[in-house]
């Protein structure tokens, strides 16, 4: 809560300045404590007053639009259960013009599909019960073709495998009910980038982070491996914790 600004945001750090991306962080983290009382009014204004006439979603004051930030401000709003005050019509045509002719999404329209922006525009078109206006066969195939000959995921064609794309693809892959990889390779993969700390890295033989560390995780879960709760693909937790919230 030491993250809290006056304008009602969340920053990353307490001395930095807020930004949708650190409100949802702060709104998940929340959640997983059964602690969401602790957000008021203002955070859920400051969201809603990010959201632009054309669809698009702003991170913060400076006004830089992404899908990230779309994908934030509906997962947030709908975690918090105030999803109907979005404009949720005007962020889905608009994310329905962000599909690209090879069944991908990007940052903005036109901009080049990532698997990342692929996750943000599947996940809230998926929260808000909408993706039965995209071609899912289109972008199954293009999400598939990540899957390498060392069984781990990239994020564009002709990039190097990466650990956090276990989660992005994966996660889309599972959303749009199209899982056409091979998880056990993927999962063996997932698990050469583990150190003897137990800690994951992007790929092998790099060091570990918590980032990857998570998305690892989370790509082990979807592959079935022993021992791991169930994750929910649209919020990036515990099946638990969005039973919990009625999601
Ligand atoms: C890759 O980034 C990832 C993305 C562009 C998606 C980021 C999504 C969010 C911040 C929404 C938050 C959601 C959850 C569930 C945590 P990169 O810059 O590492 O890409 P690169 O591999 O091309 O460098
Ligand atoms: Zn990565």
């Amino acid at each position: 809560m030491e993250c809290l600004k006056e304008d009602g945001g969340f920053a990353g750090y307490p001395t930095h300045d807020s930004h949708l991306l650190f409100t949802l962080s702060a709104i998940q983290i929340l959640a997983i404590y059964d602690s969401l009382d602790l957000i008021q009014e203002k955070t859920i204004q400051f969201i809603l007053d990010l959201q632009k006439e054309e669809g698009s979603v702003a991170g913060d004051k400076y006004g830089e639009t992404d899908t990230r930030f779309i994908y934030c401000a509906v997962s947030a709003l709908s975690i918090l259960g105030c999803l109907e005050r979005l404009n949720t019509d005007r962020i889905t045509e608009y994310l329905v013009k962000c599909q690209n002719f090879d069944g991908g999404f990007g940052s903005v329209i036109n901009a080049e599909s990532h698997a990342g922006q692929i996750f943000c525009a599947v996940g809230a078109l998926k929260i808000m019960n909408n993706l039965h206006l995209v071609d899912c066969d289109r972008l199954g195939w293009w999400l598939s073709e990540r899957q390498l000959d060392s069984g781990g995921l990239n994020g564009r064609p002709e990039k190097l495998p990466d650990v956090c794309y276990s989660w992005w693809v994966l996660s889309s892959l599972e959303m749009i009910d199209r899982v056409w990889i091979d998880l056990d390779k993927l999962s063996g993969f997932i698990l050469r980038c583990q150190d003897e700390n137990g800690g994951i890295s992007d790929r092998e033989g790099n060091m570990v982070d918590v980032f990857h560390t998570l998305f690892g995780v989370c790509g082990l879960s979807f592959c079935g491996y022993e021992g791991l709760l169930a994750v929910d693909p649209r919020y990036c937790l515990p099946l638990e914790v969005t039973r919990r919230l009625g999601l």
